[in-house]
């Protein structure tokens, strides 16, 4: 089975993310530029050394879709690269994922990872 791996991160944070998943053998990952805010709202919030007091402040979303065995490590991974302490570090969380297929070759499930 695989899983879908959703993770917010900091967009500074996004090569050290990406290294460590690669050192960690994933094979694929999609990175979106989003916009985002969490519990604190519209306090002020430390982007690139600036204090921003906005609802929403920018935020990479990376997807990764792994076979489950891999999804402990996934998430450990990402927390580790992705940590600094402070309030917006991010989320992750996971999904199961029904129908897989690699276009090319028409694999389906865990081979299509
Ligand atoms: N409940 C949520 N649903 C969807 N996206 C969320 C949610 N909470 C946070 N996010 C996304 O994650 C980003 C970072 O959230 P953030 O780290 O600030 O979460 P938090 O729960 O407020 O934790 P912290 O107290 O550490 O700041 C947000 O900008 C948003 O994009
Ligand atoms: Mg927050």
């Amino acid at each position: 089975m695989a899983t879908l791996v959703t993770a917010i991160v900091r967009p500074h944070a996004l090569d050290g993310v990406k290294n460590s998943l690669k050192a960690a053998g994933i094979t694929g990952i999609t990175a979106s530029e989003v916009k985002g805010f969490g519990r604190q709202g519209g306090q002020t919030e430390t982007y690139r050394g600036a204090e921003y007091k906005i609802d929403f402040l920018p935020k990479i979303k990376l997807e990764i879709i792994v076979t489950d065995d891999l999804v402990d490590t996934v998430i450990s991974t990402i927390s580790a690269a992705a940590s600094s302490g402070k309030i917006g570090d991010g989320k992750i969380w996971t999904i199961p994922v029904g129908t897989l297929v690699r276009i090319r070759t028409g694999e389906l499930g865990d081979e299509a990872v």
